[in-house]
């Protein structure tokens, strides 16, 4: 009988958290139920829930009072990609393509789209899902803002928050102690979130992957500001920023993750550097995770809720294979595939690099 079901999407949410995702969930469920009759499945722990089928039917009730919440209340792994599921086949470890698994899930359970929440891996996922014929509507979400097809990801404004919040904190207990105090925050190969947290604190050296530094120039930069009475120095330095002919520095590798390497170490090296150049005592902090955890801005709330009606919106009107984006101010869509094509980096002639520049800024270059 025609009509006899409801229609169904599924959600998950992918990769690294970030402060928003419950935002999005509670957007995408409430549209979708109270606008479109569209009953929303909530998929647990990213693509795993999918292989496995662990999924529940999420009501306009379970998502309410979520919005202010860090994390996600579906869970999430960066580790699970269909493509590349690890088996052990006589004792050995090998990796199995079980995409067709996925799309049978989703067609048992009559999902008509699988509503991707995620950054670059998971909606690289996405996209090559769409190609075994799985309708994927995604929604942008990072903390390192590098997705190339959207002015922003949610997630980002949070951690530019807390950034910002340590630089802030670590410029008063720098000026007693006269030292220098290096803060090394996340953002993988793009230096957002030490840029504009380096801008906003106030940060007299900025050092990101863009941007390959020399640790002379830093060297120097410090010591001028040593000469003229600054008593101490604050580096921003982002978890991918390299030496001018050096290596990045790699933290670990997580062979089941699609992005398998984790990048660390750079800020404990720039301090150790730079107190043997100067003689000038040095301490390092490593923001780590307290950048993913907690409460959302209140502009990551409002920005994961207008991604999350859009995407429900899209999912209505089967608009599958795209990517919801903010451009200025305006809430649009992008084609999945071209979404994930590039990432997003800091441009080095940019405005807002030179506007750094031009209130003194050092980025050991
Ligand atoms: O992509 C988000 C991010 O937090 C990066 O900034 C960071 O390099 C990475 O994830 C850390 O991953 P994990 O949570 O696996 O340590």
């Amino acid at each position: 009988m025609m009509g006899a079901h409801p229609r169904r999407v599924g959600l998950l949410t992918g990769g690294g958290d970030c402060p928003g995702l419950n935002a999005v969930i509670r957007a995408v469920v409430k549209a979708s139920t109270y606008h479109y009759g569209i009953e929303v499945y909530g998929i647990r722990d990213g693509f795993d829930g999918l292989m496995n089928d662990n999924m529940d039917l999420l009501t306009a009730d379970d998502v309410s009072g979520i919005l202010h919440r860090g994390g996600t209340i579906l869970g999430s792994s960066n580790r699970a990609n269909p493509f590349r599921v690890p088996v052990e086949v006589d004792g050995e470890k090998r990796y199995e393509d079980q995409s067709d698994q996925v799309v049978a899930v989703a067609r048992a359970r009559r999902l008509e789209a699988i509503i991707v929440v995620g950054g670059d891996g998971s909606l690289t996922i996405g996209a090559q899902l769409i190609e075994c014929g799985l309708p994927v509507i995604g929604v942008p979400k990072t903390i390192d803002n590098d997705l190339d097809s959207t002015d922003v990801t949610f997630g980002f404004d949070s951690a530019r928050a807390v950034a910002t919040d340590a630089v802030d904190r670590l410029h008063s207990t720098a000026e007693s102690h006269q030292r220098i105090m290096v803060v090394e925050v996340m953002g993988r190969y793009a230096g957002w979130i030490a840029l504009e947290a380096g801008m906003a604190g106030g940060g007299d050296v900025i050092l990101i992957p863009e941007i390959p530094f020399d640790l002379e120039k830093v060297a120097t930069a410090i010591e001028k500001r040593g000469q003229s009475g600054r008593r101490f120095s604050i580096v921003v330095v982002a978890e991918g920023a390299t030496p001018r002919g050096g290596q990045i520095f790699v933290d670990r590798r997580i062979e089941d993750s699609p992005e398998a390497i984790r990048l660390g170490g750079i800020g404990r090296w720039v301090a150790h550097e730079l107190e043997e150049r100067l003689q000038w005592e040095s301490r390092v902090t490593v923001l780590g995770h307290l950048q993913r955890g907690g409460s959302p801005t209140s502009f990551d709330r409002i920005l994961g809720t207008r991604f999350g009606v859009e995407a429900a919106r899209l999912a209505a009107e089967k608009l599958h294979g795209r990517m919801v984006s903010l451009r200025g101010t305006e809430v649009t869509s992008v084609p999945l595939a071209d979404a994930v094509a590039k990432p997003r980096r800091v441009d080095p002639s940019s405005a807002i690099v030179s506007a750094a520049r031009a209130v003194g800024t050092c980025f050991g270059d």
